[in-house]
């Protein structure tokens, strides 16, 4: 039903052995499978938040009459009565249904994936045809590298494709509708708790971190948001219930760390305390994820500020690069990507495409941009869908806003099996080009 598309995907490869420039023809099998997915659109109003979208994919097969549908159950058959449908007009896309998530208040963390009552699926018209083309389910993903850890040991930090959070600590956690006022709209850049994006699959979380008086607090820049403390009971407790490896990036020190070494040394000595059992060792970004697991400790704490890492490498790790483009259309965070998707990447540590868009100081006077929410609403289905094929092999960190209005969690699990599959040893190499060349 779904024959592969015979050309090939030109990806830059950078495994053991191969230079930055090899280039090689080979064909990435999930790029040509058909592809649904529900994601969660930032957009509040007073009379709705967490709206449900529907994205699909099926390169080069659409075929007149066929439609997506969403469900609250589990659908079995094209004539199942759905919640909404949309026929569909083009090889990809995605539409806005309009359904609330409906979440409900208090939620107890679960780390056990689980589908979390909405299901889709893209069916085709012809009589012949009665199982979906593809279907899914709104899902978490707390376990996602242990579920693929086969796939996934022996990459490098340098080299995994971690889905992250920008200004993780910014975040606003709502179950009702309200009409945000002009510092939410540009002051939450997330609105899943610190928990929840590492249930739903964020494995690299970018913090700006102020010193208060009476505590460490996590910023966006001069607003301060949460406590750090409770941030990191959630850190602990999420390392605690799973087997995944977490990234920190504490990249700003925005209030209360200017000329003042002090801060510092106490915010140092504070992780130590709150997350001592958890802290590993700096081992080098060429470290592979089993080199990892293999020292029983799985959180990274990467500090911006090279010269202090230098004197604490038993707890801290050298500075993650970030690209950042400070644009504010689509089309500029396109441009800005593609030459930083193409351009050189650091040799000796993570980097991390900052994949959003980010307002200036006179478009937050006149809320020009209406908000992060509706900025992110913006670009999140374009991010999404650049990454999942046009860069997804050369990706490393990609930290985006409001994560599951994105599907960067399942596009970076998708390309880590992939990069695995494709970037094997030396001696490798040749059999398994063959066999995916067909
Ligand atoms: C949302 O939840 C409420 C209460 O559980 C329920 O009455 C309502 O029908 C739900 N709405 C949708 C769209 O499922
Ligand atoms: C996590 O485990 C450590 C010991 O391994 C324990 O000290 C700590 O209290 C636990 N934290 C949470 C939040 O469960
Ligand atoms: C972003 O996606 C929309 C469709 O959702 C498309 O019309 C637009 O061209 C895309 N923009 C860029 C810069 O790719």
């Amino acid at each position: 039903m779904w024959p592969f598309r015979a050309f090939p995907v030109v990806l830059f490869l950078f495994e053991s052995g191969w230079s930055a420039k090899s280039v090689s023809s080979v064909k990435v099998p999930f790029l040509y499978e058909p592809h649904i997915e529900i994601t969660v659109s930032p957009i509040v109003t007073p009379d709705t938040l967490r709206i449900l979208d529907i994205s699909w994919r099926c390169e080069d097969n659409w075929v007149e009459g066929d439609w997506v549908a969403l469900y609250n159950v589990e659908p079995t058959e094209k004539s199942q009565p759905s919640k909404f449908s949309h026929v569909v007009k083009e090889d990809e896309g995605w539409v806005r249904t309009y359904i609330p998530e409906n979440r409900t208040f208090p939620e107890t963390p679960s780390f056990k994936k689980q589908c979390l009552g909405w299901y889709a699926a893209y069916w085709r018209q012809s009589d012949m045809i009665t199982l979906p083309v593809a279907t899914t389910c709104l899902t978490t993903n707390p376990t996602w590298m242990e579920d693929n850890w086969e796939s996934i040991k022996s990459i490098s930090l340098r080299n995994i494709f971690l889905p992250g959070t920008h200004d993780a600590g910014a975040y606003q956690l709502a179950y009702s509708p309200f009409e945000p006022n002009r510092f939410q709209k540009y002051v939450y850049a997330q609105d899943e708790s610190i928990m929840e994006q590492l249930i739903h699959g964020a494995r690299y979380l970018d913090f700006r971190i102020g010193r208060y008086p009476s505590a460490f607090w996590l910023n966006h820049d001069i607003a301060r948001v949460h406590i750090l403390e409770y941030v990191l009971e959630d850190v602990k407790l999420f390392l605690n219930k799973t087997k995944e490896i977490v990234v920190i990036d504490v990249h700003a020190f925005p209030v209360g760390f200017k000329n003042r070494p002090d801060s510092h040394a106490e915010l140092i000595q504070y992780f130590r305390t709150k997350m001592g059992d958890h802290l590993l060792a700096f081992m080098g970004y060429d470290t592979t994820m089993q080199q990892i697991m293999d020292t029983g400790k799985r959180l990274i704490i990467a500090y911006n500020d090279a010269g202090i890492v230098a004197k604490n490498t038993m707890f801290l790790w050298y500075p993650i690069s970030q690209k950042w483009g400070d644009v504010k259309s689509v089309a500029d965070l396109y441009k800005y990507l593609e030459s930083i998707m193409h351009g050189r990447h650091p040799r000796s540590t993570m980097w991390s495409a900052m994949a959003e868009m980010t307002p200036d100081a006179w478009g937050v006077i006149v809320d020009k941009y209406k908000g992060l929410r509706t900025m992110a609403d913006l670009s999140n289905h374009n991010v999404t869908e650049w990454f999942y094929d046009e860069w997804g092999g050369q990706a490393n960190i990609v930290a985006v806003d409001f994560i599951r209005s994105t599907g960067i969690v399942s596009t970076a699990i998708k390309w880590n099996k992939a990069k695995t599959a494709m970037v094997p040893t030396r001696s490798r190499r040749t059999t398994i080009f063959r066999s995916l060349k067909r």
